[in-house]
Formats: structure tokens, C-alpha cells, sequence
């Protein structure tokens, strides 16, 4: 009998205590690394909006911008990055949140979205959505519409899927 073929969450590994004790973190360089788990990662990731009316993705900083930006070039859509404040060159606008194990502030080019744009958000996570959320803001206060977003890794416990669904927000993950 041939062996069961891994799946996505088969090349996640979990390293105990980091950044901080009592946080059990997920590291998607394992599967970034791979050249099977990525392709089935982004393939999967992009798979409901194949076809669907996006404009531009958006990918959440760090690993936000590995996925996102593959996920757009297979789109054939633009990429625009949220990045950690003091980052982007240009004009920006900020909005600050709290994630599991601190507190951040983010910032997006603020002629980076066009006024109606359909927006896919990206990201490698979702923890408490705190991250997503802020992002989610600073789209549509420039006047974006956001149509979805994408995760590897949905931490039901942490509330961040209820949380994005109350906004409205419809959450595509591929593992938990
Ligand atoms: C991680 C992850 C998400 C966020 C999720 O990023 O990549 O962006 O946390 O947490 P939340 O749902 O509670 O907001 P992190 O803040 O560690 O930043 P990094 O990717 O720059 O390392
Ligand atoms: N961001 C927030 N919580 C996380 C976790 N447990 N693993 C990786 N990234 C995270």
C-alpha cells in the first residue's frame, strides 16, 4: 500500500515557548521550504478565488508577503504590503492592534488602493485576528472593499475566525 500523501499541516512544525514562554508557535518555514507543501499551500490558499472578481492582494507582514506575493503572481493581480510602522517609504496610514503576544502598529501606502478595489488579504495565520483586523481597516479606509482572506492556519481558540466573521468577513484557512 502506497503511504498517505502529506498534507499542508504534515510540514508545519510547532516550537514550544516562543517569543515568549507559553506560546506554542506555529513555523510555516518548514513549509515554505518545501517545494510540495508550498505549491499545495498557495494552490489551496488561492483555490476559492480562482476566477473571482479581485483586484489587488494584500499580504500582512511577514510571512504575508511570501504567500501573498505568490498568490497574487498566479492571480495575475498587483501586491500591496501592510508592513510593521516605520517601514514603508512613501505616505502612510497607521492603525494600531493587539495580537496573542503583544501590541503592534501598521501602516499602508496611502495611495496604495484605489477607491472600489476588490481586496484578497493574506496572510500565514490567524490567531486573534488582531493583525488581520487592523489590516482589514486600513483597506477600507482608503476605500477598499475587502472579498476575502486567506490563511494556512486558523487558531479557532484564540477567536480570530468570530471575530473577522463578525465584521462581515468571510475566512478561508486550510488547517488549524
Ligand atoms: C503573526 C502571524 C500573523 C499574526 C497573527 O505575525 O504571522 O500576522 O501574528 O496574530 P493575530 O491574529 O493574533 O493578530 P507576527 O505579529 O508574529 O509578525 P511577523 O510575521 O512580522 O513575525
Ligand atoms: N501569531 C500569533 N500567534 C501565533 C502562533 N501561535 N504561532 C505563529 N504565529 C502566531
Amino acid at each position: 500500500m502506497k503511504p498517505a500523501q502529506k498534507t499542508v499541516q504534515d510540514y508545519i512544525r510547532t516550537i514550544p515557548d516562543f517569543p515568549h514562554e507559553g506560546i506554542m508557535f506555529r513555523d510555516v518555514t518548514t513549509l515554505f521550504a518545501n517545494p510540495r507543501g508550498f505549491r499545495m499551500a498557495v494552490d489551496q490558499l488561492l483555490h476559492p478565488y480562482a476566477g473571482a472578481d479581485i483586484d489587488v492582494v494584500v499580504g500582512l507582514e511577514a510571512r504575508g508577503f511570501i504567500l501573498g506575493g505568490a498568490i497574487a503572481h498566479q492571480l495575475g493581480k498587483g501586491f500591496v504590503p501592510i508592513r510593521k510602522k516605520g517601514k514603508l517609504p512613501g505616505r502612510t496610514i497607521e492603525q494600531s492592534y493587539t495580537l496573542e503576544y503583544g501590541e503592534a502598529v501598521v501602516e499602508i501606502h496611502d495611495d496604495a488602493i484605489e477607491a472600489g478595489a476588490k481586496v484578497l488579504v493574506v496572510d500565514d495565520l490567524l490567531a486573534t485576528g488582531g493583525t488581520a483586523e487592523a489590516g482589514i481597516k486600513l483597506i477600507e479606509k482608503l476605500g477598499g472593499d475587502v472579498v476575502g482572506c486567506a490563511f494556512v492556519i486558523d487558531l479557532p481558540d484564540l477567536g480570530g475566525r468570530a471575530r473577522l466573521e463578525g465584521l462581515g468577513q468571510e475566512v478561508h484557512a486550510l488547517c488549524a
